[in-house]
């Protein structure tokens, strides 16, 4: 029962009955070549399979179980821990639980709740001492993982199944290898790092411009300011209303300040005679089909909408076509909101739900009841499907992958629109390869301390089922934030690839001064220090882009053998560098560190830490605990309003430890040359010993004229008094000390 293929020497293809999807995400035609030291294998034993390392046996008992429409497969793993499953609740090491896979939303996010509003059919089983493996179910269907423990079982209503077997031997070899067949995030444009503000809504030009000015006369970095839902005509996609009566001048106003904006567009369409988005997808028939054959029609902002059938290329192409009302007034990137698809109810159940508007004025039956429809809907047995080819596919098939088939769209208005320019899109939802075209946050979170906390596990999930640019809504989005939890969440937020804030309609406001004049220089110094780290959380992009390796990554890939890191779910990793923990808990100044082994430097007063060690650490308000691997690189430039308001900038790159090597990666942040090579990589080494500093700077790459004109080194945490000598590249260099650090500086040309 059940076929083998090998797709190389870490991939392994396994498959049973007649599975069926309506896109595949995988592309295996154009592997990188790995070459295995390991003698990784797929052995059948009669009806079964194990996994072997090495001769030995990881993974064994693999069996499939086939009955009508529903396939699974379970497999023996001793002592398994797993991690991935894309957005998940919860901490991170899955063992034990069972999670459903179908795009969702499903408001309020409590802490069993399960699905959201992305599904990731793939995750990595570790155990120490052995080698971790991934497994990744190819099926847009509905799925499910029961993790019960050392035997566990997943599958997909289909009539077949087929999964494939990645290799490690360590975590991080295994996304690199599953990023390989499902892709990785392009190079986003520059300004997609910084700051980014929003609110539901900032409802009028007049209220958008005042944020934008308010920004720059506090001198808060910031580079994007978002339009939510009032910023259309009647809710009402691809449409200005009344508050942005001249929309072009209005961004235009933005530009000139050095802001980017980014509009929400949602795919239900409201049913208007006269719309014109409406008529012409009308015209080629582009909305989904219920059951009976006619357009189906769902509940949104705007009441009655229809549904762009997202699988058929043509209404990609229209829908791309549709953008044209945003970009052309100067909109620069596109928020991709609803996108599960979210209903709030049809025709069906409209009677149903008025009555119990009526009902009674606490009416939590008629939550009880929104909710059940917004996670249940039976709308989703309803909806029709038509691709390419004229074939029909049921919605349950089709709804994981809407959201992923919308952001393609999304992507086609940008080759449209924007020729040569970078692409923004936030995707609420999605699916495996997902990176490839959008940006993803973790929709609608609270502000709750328990969210804070909450938000570290789901964005580490995400990043290791190959997701990399990520975030969280800064503050929570339902409820009101505390000036206290909005300082801790954007300390934590200034690390996280994605950096917004956004809150709910109703909710106080959250934008930096929001509390007043303290709260706001804790805010404002976090901010700066974000854009002051931009050469290297750049680089950490370039490298999520080139090799898949997640931005924000969990301590456990940095030593799997230690059990201890699998349960860190409040401390995470930024880049190779960067362990950043923190405080997630009210009124509270200090908090337990644990480290991955190897030693760890304070940046606040260069203390040194052991490695598989716990220590008690301070954090007072304005603080939040970060440290750097002994013998790293941390580059700085410095701080501006916006990406990039100034051209010649200087590289600092702060040495820790006496021997240590880093990489630093720049190009123009707005076109594709960088596929062509018009780039820049410079490597920075240092090495010393009695006679002092020896660095080495190597060029490894110069394609494009660069923005870092100066370079200052600064050598962190020594401690002999006197000034030490010295060499770039064998030539004396001079040294000088600020605030108690010896630092030497260059032209960069010197170094060409
Ligand atoms: C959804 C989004 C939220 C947005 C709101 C209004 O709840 O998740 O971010 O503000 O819709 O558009």
């Amino acid at each position: 029962m059940g076929k083998i293929q090998k797709i190389n020497d870490v991939i392994f293809r396994l498959s049973l009955g007649n599975p069926s999807n309506p896109i595949n995400v995988v592309d295996t035609t154009n592997l990188e070549s790995v070459k295995c030291k390991y003698d990784f294998r797929i052995v059948e034993n009669g009806d079964l399979f194990s996994v072997v390392s090495n001769g030995e046996e990881i993974a064994k008992e693999i069996g499939f179980s086939l009955e009508s429409g529903k396939t699974s497969v379970t497999i023996m793993f001793p002592n398994a821990h797993f991690f991935g499953f894309g957005e998940k609740m919860g901490f991170m090491d899955k063992r034990g639980t069972r999670m459903r896979m179908i795009n969702t939303d499903n408001p309020l996010h409590t802490p069993g709740l399960d699905p959201m509003y992305i599904s990731i059919p793939f995750f990595i089983t570790v155990s120490p001492g052995k080698p971790a493996i991934g497994f990744y179910l190819n099926s847009t269907a509905f799925s499910f993982f029961d993790m019960d423990g050392d035997v566990y079982t997943f599958g997909a209503q289909d009539n077949g199944i087929e999964f494939y077997v990645i290799y490690g031997p360590t975590v991080t070899d295994v996304v690199k290898h599953f990023t390989s067949m499902i892709g990785r995030m392009p190079m986003p444009p520059a300004w997609a790092i910084g700051y980014q503000q929003s609110r539901w809504s900032y409802a009028t030009a007049d209220q958008a411009l005042s944020i934008a000015r308010k920004m720059r006369e506090d001198a808060i970095p910031c580079d994007v300011i978002y339009l939510d839902i009032d910023y259309m005509d009647g809710y009402k996609v691809f449409t200005w209303g009344s508050g942005f009566a001249n929309p072009k001048s209005f961004i235009n106003k933005l530009k000139i300040m050095g802001f980017k904006v980014v509009a929400i567009v949602d795919p239900g369409v409201k049913r208007e005679n006269g719309y014109s988005v409406y008529e012409t997808g009308k015209k080629i028939e582009a909305f989904c089909k219920s059951k009976d054959g006619e357009e189906f029609v769902g509940y949104v902002w705007p009441g009655q909408c229809v549904f762009p059938d997202f699988l058929r290329t043509d209404v990609r192409e229209w829908w791309a076509q549709q953008h044209k009302a945003l970009f052309d007034v100067g909109i620069d990137g596109i928020w991709n909101d609803m996108n599960e698809p979210s209903i709030v109810w049809t025709d069906k159940n409209t009677e149903e739900i008025k009555a119990l508007l009526n009902e009674n004025e606490v009416s939590l039956s008629l939550l009880d009841k929104m909710k059940e429809f917004l996670v249940q809907g039976d709308y989703r047995n309803e909806i029709i499907h038509i691709d390419d080819h004229n074939k029909k596919w049921s919605h349950l098939k089709v709804r994981n992958v809407y959201a992923l088939l919308e952001s393609m769209a999304t992507t086609k208005a940008f080759e449209i629109y924007k020729p040569g320019r970078r692409l923004f899109t936030l995707s609420r939802s999605g699916f495996a390869g997902i990176q490839k075209y959008s940006a993803i946050w973790t929709g609608d979170n609270s502000s709750w301390w328990e969210h804070l906390e909450g938000e570290m596990p789901i964005l580490m999930g995400l990043s290791l089922s190959g997701v990399s640019f990520v975030g969280t809504d800064i503050g929570g989005f339902g409820g009101n934030a505390t000036p206290e939890l909005l300082i801790r969440w954007t300390e934590m937020g200034t690390f996280l690839p994605f950096f917004r804030n956004h809150t709910a309609i109703g909710t106080v406001s959250q934008e930096p001064w929001a509390f007043g004049r303290d709260v706001e220089e804790i805010i404002k110094k976090y901010i700066k220090l974000r854009y002051e780290l931009f050469p290297y959380m750049y680089t950490c992009f370039y490298n999520a882009h080139e090799t898949g390796i997640p931005i924000m990554r969990p301590l456990l890939m940095y030593d799997q053998d230690d059990l201890d890191l699998y349960s860190v779910n409040d401390e995470f990793m930024v880049g190779d560098s960067i362990l950043v923990a923190p405080v997630v808990r009210p009124n509270t100044v200090w908090r337990s560190v644990y480290f991955p082994k190897g030693r760890w430097i304070d940046i606040r007063n260069s203390q040194k830490y052991e490695g598989r060690h716990a220590y008690k650490i301070a954090a007072p308000l304005d603080e939040i605990p970060i440290f750097v691997r002994e013998n790293s690189v941390i580059f700085r430039t410095d701080s501006m309003n916006y990406l990039f308001e100034r051209e010649n900038l200087t590289l600092y790159a702060d040495f820790y430890g006496q021997k240590a090597i880093g990489r630093v990666y720049e190009d123009d942040g707005e076109s594709f040359e960088y596929n062509e090579g018009k780039y820049n990589l410079y490597e920075i080494s240092v090495e010393s010993n009695h006679d002092g500093y020896f660095v080495n700077f190597k060029v490894l790459r110069r394609g494009y004229v660069g923005r870092y004109k100066k370079v200052v080194l600064s050598f962190e945490g020594w401690t002999d008094i006197n000034l030490p000598a010295v060499k770039v590249n064998d030539k004396p260099m001079k040294s000088y000390f600020v605030e108690g650090i010896p630092r030497i500086d260059f032209d960069l040309k010197e170094m060409m």
